[in-house]
Order: structure tokens, then sequence, then C-alpha cells
């Protein structure tokens, strides 16, 4: 994870959307024809663009008030308790249009593009009824398809919450994504992964365990959070399952990370809601490191535990409060976490046969990028070749 295979003076012959060589500018420049425009980034930085492996970009309203609460003193868990937290982001996201929560996340996008992002794994899980878990997935659909250019890889969270009309009968809620929501969010292929949120008060290991099953039966891929608020044996079931990633893991032990490397599942390190939380209980993300674990970071976007979009910013605290090495931290968010979503052969990095998504950082040496934080270091964004950040003035 150390090592970014940096090419000093370098340079990429990009056609049709796609890099067709790599090299540097003195064994590029000749391959250049007169009908090429050249785009030149003056000694800065180029990465690929960041893949952000975990989001939850479709909802509405915010919960700006909530946030205000926590500050007070309230916790999040007290809160969620009291009806706020993700069920309230749930009626509000009910009562909204598909076209109204489409306007909702074009502003999410641009934010996403001016953190140097270009493709985001998107979660449902704020519908927790078959039509509104629908409602959104479509909305994920439409925002890969719109002009703006941010990739999206869509996952099922029906299993996020007890919605309001299931308080205090879970496995009845369980029932209801297994035999409606999965069969129907597979035949209409709305989703490639399933997610849960694995945690005691919302769904046990048991229910976890039958909800997750089902949707591996069904041929989702499977995503799992896990020990965010406890440790409770989140690591072990995904181990168990041989699910694709484990995320969170704040409270994961020794034990746990073991079981995970056993069982190859990628960690998916979210600092950005310990960060929005007030917590400061990162998840041991060093040690996951060292047991050779392919460890991603993501920024969970969401507008509950972790309202930031941006990728610069997580690099930031994983440096800061997780110890990792800005080189770990950036192949944590572009190829281990482009692994992480099946799509490593197309994004993730600059190589030839690979998508043009590709970012120039205003700096000269990419260890700027976590250092200098809360300011915008993404100067341009390409998506396919094309420029998508900033967006042209009309
Ligand atoms: O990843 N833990 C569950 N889901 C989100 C929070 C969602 C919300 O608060 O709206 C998370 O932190
Ligand atoms: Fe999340």
């Amino acid at each position: 994870m150390r090592d970014l295979a940096i090419i000093p003076d370098g340079a990429m012959l990009i056609e049709n959307g796609r890099i067709s060589q790599v090299g540097t500018r003195a064994e590029i420049e000749p391959h250049i024809t007169a009908q090429d425009s050249v785009i030149d980034a003056e000694q800065r930085i180029v990465l690929p663009g960041f893949v952000d492996a975990h989001t939850h970009p479709v909802f509405a309203g915010n919960r700006a008030a909530e946030f205000e609460q926590r500050i007070e003193g309230a916790t999040y868990f007290e809160i969620a308790a009291f009806g706020g937290g993700i069920r309230s982001t749930v009626r509000a996201t009910r009562a909204a249009s598909e076209d109204q929560l489409l306007d909702a996340a074009r502003r999410y996008i641009r934010w996403f593009h001016a953190g140097g992002t270009t493709t985001i794994e998107a979660k449902s899980g704020y519908g927790l009824t078959l039509e509104d878990e629908c409602k959104i997935l479509r909305v994920i659909q439409r925002m890969s398809s719109l002009e703006e250019g941010l990739s999206t890889v869509p996952t099922f969270l029906g299993a996020h919450e007890i919605p309001d009309e299931f308080r205090g009968r879970p496995s009845r809620y369980a029932d209801l994504v297994i035999e409606e929501m999965l069969p129907r969010i597979a035949r209409q292929r709305l989703a490639e992964y399933c997610d849960i949120f694995c945690e005691p008060g919302i769904f046990s290991i048991e229910e976890s365990r039958r909800i997750l099953t089902a949707a591996r039966s069904l041929g989702f891929g499977l995503r799992m959070h896990a020990d965010q608020l406890s440790d409770s044996g989140g690591a072990t079931l995904a181990a168990e399952l041989r699910v694709t990633t484990a995320d969170h893991l704040e409270y994961t032990g020794a034990r746990g990370i073991l079981a995970l490397q056993t069982a190859a599942v990628q960690p998916v390190l979210l600092p950005g809601s310990v960060y929005a939380l007030g917590s400061t209980r990162y998840p041991n993300a060093r040690e996951m490191v060292e047991a050779g674990l392919a460890v991603v970071l993501a920024t969970d976007f969401n507008p509950g535990s972790s309202p930031t979009p941006s990728t610069p910013m997580i690099l930031s605290l994983a440096c800061t409060q997780m110890k990792m090495t800005p080189a770990e931290a950036i192949t944590a968010t572009t190829i281990n976490a482009a692994f992480s979503l099946g799509r490593a052969h197309d994004i993730g990095s600059l190589e030839p046969g690979k998508r043009a998504d590709f970012v120039i950082h205003d700096c000269r040496d990419y260890r700027e990028i976590p250092y200098f934080f809360g300011v915008p270091s993404a100067q341009a964004v390409y998506v396919e070749g094309r420029c998508v950040w900033p967006p042209t003035q009309t």
C-alpha cells in the first residue's frame, strides 16, 4: 500500500475515453499527433479519480438540528431511540419524489467532483418499503447517466433500520426484506450489492446472517456495517460469510481482525463518521494494514453520522488520527476501493486499458493532499477523458 508507482514527469495518452499509454513525457510525446488535444498539468500531481466505496447520497432534508442536539449532549443512539436519526431521514425521503431526490443529489455530485471523486458506491436505505427503496435505487441509477459524469455502484440497504411501522418486530421486517424486497430488486437489477446495519438493537447477528444469506442466493455481492458502535461480533460474521467488505469496524478487536484476515474480507474504514459523531474511537487501521488486509477508506457520506463527501478530508483524518501514511491512504481510496467494488480492471489506477478518470491536484507532492486540510485540492477532474470539474459556465 506504500508503493504508489509514481512516474516523475509522467504523461499518458487517452483514446476514446480510455488510457492507451502511460509513461514519462519523453516516452509519450513522440506519439502525439496534430489532431490530439493536449492537457498540460504543468508539473502538478495527477492521480486516478478517487473511488468512494461507501456512501448514502440519496436522502431528503438534512439533520443539522440533530447535529446541534448532539453538540448539546444527546447521543446518536438516544436521538435514534426517540424517532430521530435514520428514521427521521426515512420520513422525509418517503415524502420526496424521485425527481426531487435526483435534484438534491445533483448538488452532492458537484461536491464529490470538487473533492476529486469520480466513482461512488451508493446505498439505498432511507426508504424501507419496497417502493421507496426502488425509488432511491432508480435515483442512484439516474445519477450515473447524468451528463455531470459521476459513476455509481448501487447497493441495496433495506436493512438499515427498523421502520416506524415495524417497531418491536425486527424479524417481521427482516421477512419483508427477504421475501419481497430482495427478489424484486434482484429481478429489476437495481443493485449489485446488499448491505445491512448489523448492530445490537438494529439487526442482530442472527437477522444479519439470515438477510445476507438470502441476498447471496439471489446473486448479490455482500457488504456489512459491522462493529460501528459496539464489538458485537460483526467482523466475525463478516468472515464467516466471506462478505466482500466489512465497513466501520471502530470496535473490532484483534480477534475480529484475524478473522477478516483469514477470510480475506476487505475492511472499509470511515473516519468521517467517528469525527462527525464527536468520538475519538477510530478503527485500528495500523493493525489491519500490518495484517496485510487490503484496507479501503471511504467518506460514508450521509446526513447523520458523516455529512462529508470529501475524500481529501478523509485522507487527512486517516493520516492524523489513524496513522496511515499518505501513500497508504491514497491506495485505500483508489485501487483498493476499486477492487472492493469489483472494478479494479476498469478504474482506481492510471494504467493502459482503464477508464481515463483522473484528477489534476493543485500540488507537486501527493503528500500535500492530506497535509493541507480543508482546502479544495482538485484543480480539474476528468471522467472518460472529459473535464467534469470545474463545471463549464454556460
Ligand atoms: O454508516 N450506521 C448506519 N448508517 C450510517 C448512518 C446513517 C444515518 O445516520 O443516517 C453510517 O454511519
Ligand atoms: Fe454507512
